[in-house]
């Protein structure tokens, strides 16, 4: 069934949800960003929504209201909306509680989270890839499910908790894969190096880790226990001693992955 949906918020998600949930045969009714410019250029991608000033919607008349707004601000923004009775809330966020929608009062509360990065200058394809609903009751399940269906994505259910921990993986696979190779361009660019020299190893390890187990894909001198490279890498890191600092850890954390989780303990 379609949905009369509500927006608040214009970054990375809103900027892509909401255009899907259109392409999806849902109406997006309205547009709340805390920057109205922002919500302007949103709705132009969109057929027509009216950009909300404010976060009272009791006229309005949405049934589905996604919170896409930063983790932190989730709070803020419970503590101001009004929704009418029926309407379900959700958010779309890795790791605030359901709970937190609970503030509100309403009984139709859940959790819309697309597990993927998602930036605005990037297409995003919602049905490839998984998305985690949670909901209060189970009429709110049916809802978000039918939701999540139109889209074409791939539905898990989940709780809070089971959430977090995908959402805590997910900064592992993600932001920190992400970051060692943005440290792997700058240590190529101290030396004025050609950094497209890396993407096809880039490529290689990711599929290889998909391939099959990553902790028997490791390659390098920490697992070969080559301490005499590895004291080289330090000493050409000396121009940056985070990185140094950096490279000791995950070279540490790597020789304890191949003796076995339990040596940690
Ligand atoms: N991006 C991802 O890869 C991804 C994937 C899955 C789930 N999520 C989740 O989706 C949610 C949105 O993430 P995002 O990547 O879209 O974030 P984002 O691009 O940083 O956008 C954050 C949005 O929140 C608004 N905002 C910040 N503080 C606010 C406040 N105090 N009151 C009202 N609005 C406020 C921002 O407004 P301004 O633009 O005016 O600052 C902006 O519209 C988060 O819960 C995030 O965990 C993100």
């Amino acid at each position: 069934m379609s949905q009369f949906i509500t927006i608040i918020g214009t970054g990375n998600v809103a900027w892509h949800l909401a255009p899907a949930l259109e392409q999806a045969g849902h109406v997006i009714n309205e547009v709340y960003g805390r920057s109205e410019k922002k919500a302007r250029l949103l709705c132009e991608r969109l057929n027509n929504p009216v950009v909300a000033t404010g976060l009272d919607f009791t006229e309005s008349r949405s049934t589905l209201y996604i919170i896409a707004v930063s983790d932190n601000a989730i709070e803020s923004v419970v503590s101001t909306i009004v929704l009418p009775e029926q309407a379900i809330l959700v958010h779309t966020s890795g790791t605030a509680p359901m709970s937190r929608l609970q503030l509100t009062g309403l009984n139709n509360v859940g959790v819309f989270y697309p597990l993927q990065t998602i930036s605005q200058n990037r297409d995003i394809n919602f049905s490839e890839l998984p998305l985690l609903i949670e909901a209060s009751n189970v009429t709110t399940r049916k809802q978000l499910l039918e939701t999540g269906k139109s889209l074409g994505a791939e539905i898990t259910i989940t709780t809070s908790e089971h959430r977090q921990d995908i959402h805590l993986a997910a900064v592992f696979a993600n932001n920190f894969t992400n970051h060692m190779i943005d440290i792997a361009g700058q240590v190529i660019r101290q030396k004025a190096l050609d950094v497209n020299l890396l993407k096809p190893l880039i490529r290689e390890t990711v599929e290889k880790a998909l391939a099959q187990n990553p902790s028997t894909a490791q390659t390098g001198p920490a697992v070969r226990g080559d301490s005499e490279t590895m004291q080289n890498h330090i000493q050409q890191l000396e121009f940056n001693p985070r990185l140094q600092k950096l490279y000791r850890l995950i070279s540490e954390s790597i020789q304890y992955s191949k003796t076995g989780p339990e040596s940690d303990s």
